[in-house]
């Protein structure tokens, strides 16, 4: 099979890595990519926002399947144009991805469907929100409708952090149009992870849970970042939360968007909080998470070529999916100034002693090579550093004595990745190794 993956991410460079190692495929693209991705596929120089000139190099290059990583695309109708054009493609509808185009949206769907969630309201002018909160005075949490890169969703204790919110989104127009509406939502308390699910329109298969990091600072205190590590399995995931989380919200999710007329056919990631009343949908997003993906993918047995594939094909009762017993932990290195202002092309020295290791896999999210084969960064999330291990622990220790090997001065990552998991087992190698 011909395969091209749209994106150029650390979550793309799984996604390749997985595929290419399918007997099934025998040619693997991916656009735009990025130096690590080059390793694994052909990168194809076609931005994810240049949908007809995606669709034109499918046809040329007689592609069997597109897999696209991001939402962006997938929200602005990618995988209907290449329907239209005759090319199989995973990833849902852009009715199905309006779950994660419009936070407003989600929360009504998952009302109506009688799906646990945070009790809200919905906006679309600051003085009607403002009085809502005012009312409510409880801590909330002021979500952008539309997309903002993770970016859009701020947690307020106070009222004037609330007030601050609404203006930062729909007065200064921090998000640009996603501010055109909030949500505004009661703040739960509890753990959250990342349920991954595939789904083909009718049918839902479990994958597995992944845990975050999405602060920038450890302890998850600091600014929102697009995350800074992930780990599975989390230990808070438990069979009877597995199959509770399938019944009670990803089952009904699936049914209310076939009833919407709005059928699913993708990956559904669902990010849940672990309350005291049980788990309760946060968000839904259309796509495999970054940086979960890179840690899900290494557990991940099975031939994920062929899964997708069942996916597209509305084959998903017939599939099984094995996993490998061990856990996976991913350590983000960004570059400084992330998730604010950054800048690129500072070289990374040492990624060549890394490279071949057992166990340890450098997906790169935002990385250039030069003719001399030098690395450089380019971009915010620039390499997941992956490793696996019969524990969380051990995945972390492993994870971290890889970062220290890589000469990056302007790159930066958080030491505690894992911390929930690991504390458990106490102290690790890892975090007293730390610089
Ligand atoms: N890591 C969170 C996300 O991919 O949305």
């Amino acid at each position: 099979m011909r395969v091209l993956v749209v994106g150029s991410g650390g979550r793309e460079h799984a996604l390749c890595w997985a595929i290419r190692q399918s007997p099934l495929c025998q040619r693997l693209f991916c656009a735009p990519g990025n130096a690590g991705i080059a390793v694994e596929a052909l990168c194809v120089p076609i931005a994810v926002t240049e949908h007809k000139k995606l669709v034109a190099f499918a046809q040329d290059a007689a592609i069997d399947l597109v897999v696209v990583g991001p939402e962006s695309p997938l929200i602005n109708g990618l995988a209907d144009q290449m329907a239209a054009a005759g090319i199989r493609c995973f990833g849902p509808s852009a009715q199905a991805a309006f779950l994660e185009g419009s936070k407003g949206f989600m929360k009504d769907l998952l009302v109506r469907y009688g799906i646990p969630t945070a009790e809200y309201g919905r906006f679309r002018t600051p003085a009607t929100a403002k009085a809502f909160i005012r009312a409510w005075d409880r801590p909330i949490v002021v979500k952008a409708d539309g997309l903002a890169a993770g970016k859009g969703v701020r947690l307020c204790r106070t009222l004037a952090e609330a007030e601050l919110a609404i203006d930062t989104v729909m007065v200064q127009r921090a998000f640009g149009s996603a501010g055109d509406a909030v949500v505004v939502e009661a703040l739960l308390e509890g753990e959250e992870i990342s349920f991954f699910a595939l789904v083909d329109g009718i049918e839902a298969l479990p994958l597995t849970g992944v845990q975050d990091h999405k602060a920038l600072r450890e302890g998850d205190r600091g600014p929102n970042t697009g995350g800074m590590g992930a780990y599975s399995p989390p230990t808070v995931l438990t069979p009877v939360l597995e199959r509770d989380i399938m019944t009670r919200i990803i089952l009904p999710t699936v049914r209310g968007m076939a009833d919407v007329g709005r059928p699913f056919r993708g990956v559904l990631f669902a990010g849940v909080i672990l309350t005291d009343d049980g788990p309760r949908v946060l968000e839904f997003n259309v796509r495999f998470g970054d940086p979960e993906c890179q840690a899900l993918i290494m557990r991940l047995q099975s031939d994920l070529l062929q899964i997708l594939l069942s996916v597209c094909d509305g084959r998903l009762s017939s599939v099984a999916i094995d996993w490998y017993e061990h856990a996976a932990l991913t350590v983000v290195m960004a570059a400084r100034g992330y998730p604010g202002p950054f800048s690129r092309g500072s070289e990374i020295r040492g990624l060549e002693r890394v490279m071949d290791l057992p166990d340890v896999k450098v997906f790169h999210g935002g990385t250039r090579q030069d003719a001399t084969g030098r690395f450089f960064s380019d971009g915010g999330r620039v390499l997941g550093i992956t490793a696996t291990g019969p524990t969380v622990a051990e995945a972390q220790a492993r994870a971290y004595a890889i970062v220290q090997k890589i000469d990056w001065p302007e790159g930066f990552y958080r030491r505690d990745i894992g911390w929930r998991t690991v504390r458990h087992s106490g102290t690790t190698r890892a975090l007293q190794d730390s610089p």
